[in-house]
């Protein structure tokens, strides 16, 4: 999997991700695997190239074993006529792994451009002590409350800034355990020593830190598949986080989904992506600010109505 930027360790497993080897009966067919990568592609908008097939096999090979399924076909069948197996399948297949605070740089901007810029227009009556924020992908969480850690960080409940984070994700397991907000020590040793301090609390189990309900009210979580073709209406953001999701993307499906997240972003609102989710060459109205984040620049004429 693409992602440089997390030590084994660090990972995360739901429980269909420990792989386990197939018996040679099991193995599918590249017939069977088309199926699979096809409707995997129509559902999630994830395309699994060829050498995904063993991963595949290794992260489903117990469900078939658990609901006595002799044959990938008859799984195959099982998902398309049953909805709670596909959310499982698709469980299943999700690459999780997360981090706090992870690509440090990002955090960087947020805190001595973004931030400061935000502060000074509010000072200034330029736009009201509002922030909305959007982890598209949240994964286990760890995306969400670092953002949230950031927030409170540059704007304490003290100053009177409203702060609302949206979190979403395909994965139904990911958000169970997102909502938990607890985490293994090792994993929020990430977080700034002075964050961590100040927004988590002992978890009541060893080794591990909850969150502390000050960060967690911020955060609203939500299942959206970003593949899906209409959206429920969610309102406009001034940051959309967006990290190591598109790569699992074929390229129609990462510009549409761009598309649409520039359509909830502010003029002047923006777009974080992961290191690997280049915009460039595309046509989109936005402005590199460091690599791989962008500023939304709408074209004269065309810019969004601002809520402000
Ligand atoms: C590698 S994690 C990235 C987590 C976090 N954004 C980060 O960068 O640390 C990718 C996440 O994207 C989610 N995902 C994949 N396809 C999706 C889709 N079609 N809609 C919503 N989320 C999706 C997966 O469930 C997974 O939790």
């Amino acid at each position: 999997m693409p992602d440089h930027a997390s030590p084994a360790s660090l990972r995360q497993p739901t429980s269909c991700h420990s792989a386990e080897r197939v018996a040679d009966s099991r193995v599918i067919a590249d017939r069977e695997f088309a199926r699979f990568q096809a409707l995997i592609h129509r559902v999630a908008g994830i395309w699994l190239a060829p050498a995904k097939k063993a991963l595949l096999m290794g992260r489903l090979a117990r469900r078939l074993r658990e609901l006595s399924l002799s044959s990938w076909t008859a799984y195959l069948e099982r998902v398309q006529t049953d909805t709670a197996e596909l959310v499982h399948m698709l469980d299943c297949i999700t690459t999780n792994e997360t981090q706090f605070f992870r690509e440090p740089r990002h955090f960087e901007l947020l805190q001595e451009r973004i931030f400061p810029r935000w502060r000074a227009d509010a000072d200034q009556g330029r736009r009201a002590r509002r922030a909305r924020v959007w982890s598209a992908g949240c994964s286990t969480g760890e995306e969400p409350y670092s953002l949230a850690m950031a927030l409170l960080g540059a704007f304490p409940p003290a100053t009177g800034w409203k702060i609302e984070i949206l979190a979403t994700d395909l994965s139904t397991r990911a958000l169970e355990r997102a909502r938990a907000g607890v985490y293994a020590a090792e994993r929020a040793e990430r977080i700034p020593a002075w964050l961590l301090e100040a927004w988590t609390e002992p978890a009541g189990e060893p080794d591990h830190v909850r969150v502390a309900p000050g960060a967690r009210e911020l955060v609203r979580f939500a299942r959206l598949n970003l593949n899906d073709a209409a959206w429920p209406a969610l309102g406009r953001f001034d940051l959309v986080f967006c990290r190591n999701v598109l790569i699992y993307f074929d390229p129609p499906g990462k510009e549409r989904v761009v598309g649409q997240f520039l359509r909830h972003l502010e003029p002047d609102g923006h777009l974080f992506l992961g290191h690997a989710e280049s915009l460039t060459g595309t046509a989109h109205p936005v402005r590199a600010v460091i690599p791989t984040v962008y500023v939304h620049a709408p074209r004269p004429g065309r810019a969004p109505a601002s809520r402000r």
